[in-house]
């Protein structure tokens, strides 16, 4: 049985927000209960890359879950812009927080310190608190700017889980693709997968 996972989760506007809907659909596999936090940028990229207008969050997350017969995660979503919400504080134990996809704005932000938005202080607050906090960023080429903010993340406790999924699983379809980036977090987070296959050498 798969212990519970309360996690905190950040979406951002990065290319590839694919990754966010196949995170939470397989997360709602799994016991628990996540706080969800989505940018702004986010929801122009949803709309960009999936015809998705984002009209509330039950809408989004009926969307990540469509396929999903049933849910063992309860999701609930904190606006962006409140930052006096529960995980602002260091004083609310969770077992770590994703940020997928993650900008290399709100990586630079994390990385500096500058906690604007929930998903900036929430991150701050893991970093402070010695909780895993895992940025799965997406760019690319990367400049020295990304690079040393990457290299203060790292410093900082943090895991830099770049949008580079392998192909050595033979991925067919986008599913795939995707499934290799949650279950490298799942991973991570220490919640059991068969996302992609181990290698056996
Ligand atoms: C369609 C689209 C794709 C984008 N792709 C990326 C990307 O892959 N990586 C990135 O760092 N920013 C990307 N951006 C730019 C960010 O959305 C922008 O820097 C924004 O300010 C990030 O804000 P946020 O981190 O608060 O979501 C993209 C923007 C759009 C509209």
């Amino acid at each position: 049985m798969q212990e519970k996972k309360n996690l905190v989760i950040g979406i951002t506007g990065a290319s590839g927000i694919q990754y966010s809907i196949n995170f939470i659909k397989h997360l709602s596999q799994i016991p628990g209960e996540s706080y969800v936090i989505i940018s702004n940028s986010a929801k122009i990229v949803l709309q960009k890359e999936m015809d998705f207008y984002y009209k509330s969050d039950n809408d989004f997350l009926d969307f990540c879950l469509r396929d999903q017969k049933q849910t063992y995660h309860n999701f609930i979503f904190e606006k962006y812009e409140n930052i006096g919400a529960r995980p602002a504080s260091g004083s609310f134990i969770h077992n770590g927080m994703v940020v997928i996809p993650c900008s290399t704005k709100t990586l630079s932000a994390i990385a500096n310190g500058y906690s604007y938005s929930l998903i900036e202080r929430s991150a701050e607050v893991c970093l402070k608190e010695k909780r895993k906090l895992i940025l799965v960023i997406r760019e690319t080429p990367y400049s020295l700017v990304h690079v040393n903010n990457i290299r203060k993340i790292l410093l900082a406790g943090g895991f830099i889980l770049p949008a580079s999924p392998g192909f050595y699983h033979k991925p067919k379809t986008i599913e795939d693709l995707l499934n290799f980036i949650t279950g490298k977090i799942f991973n991570l987070l220490e919640i059991k997968q068969k996302l992609f296959p181990e290698w056996k050498g």
